[in-house]
């Protein structure tokens, strides 16, 4: 096993084109042959398998989606071991922090704005977490083996969950915050659950709506980071990445639904999207959201009602910043990646909001 992974660990190759063939033959091999490496550890070779499935998958569908593209089968691993509901949330913010500080080790000194701004997401992230962090500077992955991934399961996702398709720099950090958003998103729609199902127990539990309006300010924050990139190195590798959209993010459109019920507009999307098809299989228009919930005056504290009004506006905002950095790096237009409206889908549903 060790051998193997030393070969993984070369440096992560840009498209299906340029992998190793060595490499290439290895993941197939992994992804193919289920029944070679069942001897080892459960463990080892879960982590063996979500870590080749990015490579195998470019292979087989020679292309690249949204999945793929942010390496979502590691952060689903990594999320995976955490039953408990505090372990979910404290791993999702180590892994938040994680991300920020890979970025700037990364990204020291390439622009200042962006130095600043990074320290402030940091900043923020510690001032709200107190006691969360052993902090440790990331290493260079040579430096480690198999086993302390699997043990260091944070370091894995942060080390392994970037499979660059271009040389350009900016790629880097495009993917990285794509990847803060959908672990926002991911811990967002945890709670959002959680919250509903309390409110049919009549209980209102405040600390989720806590986490969650942090959470909105870690998109904020990370939105701006983001937007330190100019447009033209946006315009250098958006090509590459074909048709990776965060529309296919199974995750932020079940956090959707979940907050304002099934859109019409959307359930063709649904239906197109391989990824995105169970959503119509599990929920309809009939499904209770946090919007019906309080349509149907079924949220009877009042303090948790100003909370879920902070929540909302937050929310609001993050579109409108989102629907920003749409006109600011794409083209008058152009076609979006995962609709061909692009920034008039967005428009659509950019004031859908769970207060009428
Ligand atoms: C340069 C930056 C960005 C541009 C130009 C951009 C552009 C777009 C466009 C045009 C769409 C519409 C669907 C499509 O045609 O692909 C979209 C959807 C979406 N984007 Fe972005 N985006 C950017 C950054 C981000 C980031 C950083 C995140 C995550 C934090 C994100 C999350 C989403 C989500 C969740 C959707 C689906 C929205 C929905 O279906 O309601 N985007 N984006």
């Amino acid at each position: 096993m060790e051998l193997e992974f030393k070969l993984f660990q070369k440096e992560k190759k840009k498209n299906i084109e340029s992998i190793d063939q060595e490499l290439l033959n290895f993941c197939i091999k992994f992804n193919e042959d289920h029944t070679l490496y069942c001897s080892e550890k459960e463990e080892a070779y879960t982590f063996m398998k979500v870590l080749t499935s990015s490579v195998y998958g470019m292979h087989k569908f020679k292309t690249v989606n949204y999945n793929r593209y942010i390496e979502n089968n590691l952060l689903n691993w990594y999320f995976s071991i955490t039953s408990s509901d505090k372990g979910n949330f404290n791993n999702g913010i180590n892994l938040l922090y994680y991300l920020f500080l890979n970025i700037q080790v990364k990204n020291k000194g390439f622009n200042e704005r962006r130095d600043l701004l990074l320290q402030e997401a940091l900043d923020f992230i510690l001032s709200e977490n107190k006691n969360l962090f052993e902090l440790e500077q990331i290493n260079e992955v040579d430096s480690k083996d198999l086993t302390f991934y699997i043990n260091n399961k944070i370091n894995a996702v942060v080390d392994f969950s970037f499979f660059p398709i271009s040389d350009f720099k900016e790629e880097f950090i495009f993917i990285r915050i794509v990847q803060v958003g959908e672990v926002c998103f991911k811990l967002i729609n945890s709670k959002i659950k959680k919250i509903i199902s309390d409110i049919n127990n009549d209980i209102y539990n405040k600390q989720y709506l806590k986490e969650i309006i942090f959470l909105t300010d870690v998109l904020h924050i990370s939105a701006r980071i983001l937007k330190t990139m100019s447009p033209d190195h946006f315009l250098e590798f958006r090509a590459l990445t074909l048709n990776a959209s965060a529309i296919q993010s199974y995750i932020y459109q079940e956090m959707d639904i979940l907050m304002l019920g099934m859109n019409p507009l959307k359930i063709p999307f649904y239906e197109k999207i391989p990824e995105l098809k169970k959503l119509c299989e599990i929920y309809d228009t009939t499904t209770v959201n946090l919007k019906s919930l309080v349509k149907n005056d079924k949220i009877l504290d009042e303090s948790f009602c100003s909370m879920l009004g902070e929540f909302n506006k937050k929310m609001l905002k993050w579109k409108a910043i989102h629907i920003g950095l749409a006109m600011s790096y794409i083209p008058k237009k152009a076609e979006g990646t995962g609709t061909k409206e692009g920034i008039d889908y967005l428009s659509k549903v950019l004031k859908d909001s769970i207060f009428e």
